[in-house]
């Protein structure tokens, strides 16, 4: 489309997008280019993406999309170092045995070293792109993700990681990426559910915890994949009690929206194609969340959609993105790059 506005000017904040090759060539790209100054690589990023066996890395998909940013002046958001998801078995495997590594002092050493391994090999490998903190295109990175339980006893899920390294593997994870990147990229922790109030608790006690302890943490990302059900008062409350801990830390926190979509099918319908009504309320609630966001602008690195379009969504049964599968606006996009 280009007899609609570019919505990278619509937000006063870096506006983003998770994209894969598909998105590189062809009328994908124009829209990629024409609305987003930021992209995401939605899965080419990722440990078993980077790293599926021990030793041997993979970054051809990922340097797809370095390419297209460096091309074309975009900004990369970098997703993700350490997660417990999408990440090869045997990171967690005894290299001989195949066995799960226990937790003895050589087999945590042996975790301790292939994290640290990972992140130092991921940033070399780019730092073909530029310097960073310069003219490389990666200008934030998501270095832990998806880390709290807010049901545990001290709020951290029961990973892989967890079993073996404890609560350390996140302080080491920051540490690493900080020796790896240096002071260009800002490192992200990064979570979902962060608008819920028992989960924000656990999300800001771990901040908290971090920050204290001096753990190198820029950034604390929001993912939002919410529907239309989810109370905007609740998101923003969320982004004001991470400014309101930055500042009673007396540090500087820059927050950001990593993944953003809004389900349209709240009772978990299965349509297919998106009913009007529920187009347009999805509409309404696109321009009040926008609006709300642009009230936090000073406090926001970037707002990023999970997906170019409905068709290319990971919840396509909810048509929750801002273009639909013809790559036309939907009122979800009227909406949000809409000013009330
Ligand atoms: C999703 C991708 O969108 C899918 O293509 C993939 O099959 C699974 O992962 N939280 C995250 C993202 O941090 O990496 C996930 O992305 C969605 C949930």
């Amino acid at each position: 489309e280009t007899d609609v506005p570019d919505l990278k000017d619509a937000l006063d904040v870096p506006f983003g997008v998770a994209i894969d090759g598909r998105e590189t060539t062809g009328p994908s790209s124009e829209l990629v280019l024409k609305h987003f100054d930021q992209i995401t690589p939605e899965n080419d990023m990722k440990p078993e993406e980077i790293q599926p066996t021990e030793g041997t890395f993979t970054f051809d998909d990922a340097d797809v999309l370095m390419q297209f940013a460096k091309d074309d002046g975009l900004r990369v958001y970098g997703h993700v170092l350490v997660w417990h998801s999408q990440t090869a078995d045997w990171m967690f495997e005894d290299p001989t045995t195949g066995e799960p590594l226990t937790t003895s002092d050589e087999d945590r050493q042996l975790l301790r070293d292939r994290m640290k391994t990972h992140i130092d090999t991921f940033a070399e490998h780019f730092a073909q792109y530029g310097a960073y903190g310069e003219d490389n295109p990666i200008r934030a990175i998501d270095v832990v993700n998806e880390v709290i339980s807010e049901g545990e006893d001290d709020g951290l899920r029961r990973s892989e990681w967890y079993r073996i390294l404890g609560p350390e593997y996140i302080r080491l994870a920051f540490e690493y990426a900080h020796e790896a990147f240096g002071d260009g990229v800002a490192l992200f922790i990064n979570d979902y559910n962060t608008e819920q109030p028992a989960k924000r608790a656990a999300y800001l006690d771990l901040v908290g915890d971090l920050l204290d302890e001096g753990v190198p943490v820029d950034g604390v990302g929001h993912q939002l994949h919410v529907s239309l059900l989810q109370p905007i008062n609740q998101i923003e409350a969320s982004i004001e009690a991470v400014d309101a801990l930055a500042d009673a830390k007396g540090v500087d926190l820059v927050q950001a929206v990593t993944e953003l979509d809004v389900a349209a099918n709240t009772g978990g319908e299965s349509w297919t194609s998106l009913p009007q009504e529920r187009a347009v309320s999805q509409g309404y609630y696109y321009r009040d969340l926008f609006d709300m966001l642009r009230s936090h602008a000073q406090d926001l690195f970037s707002v990023t959609v999970w997906g170019p379009t409905d068709a290319r969504s990971w919840r396509s049964e909810g048509f929750p993105l801002l273009f639909d599968g013809a790559l036309q606006a939907k009122p979800a996009f009227w909406g949000s790059s809409t000013r009330r």
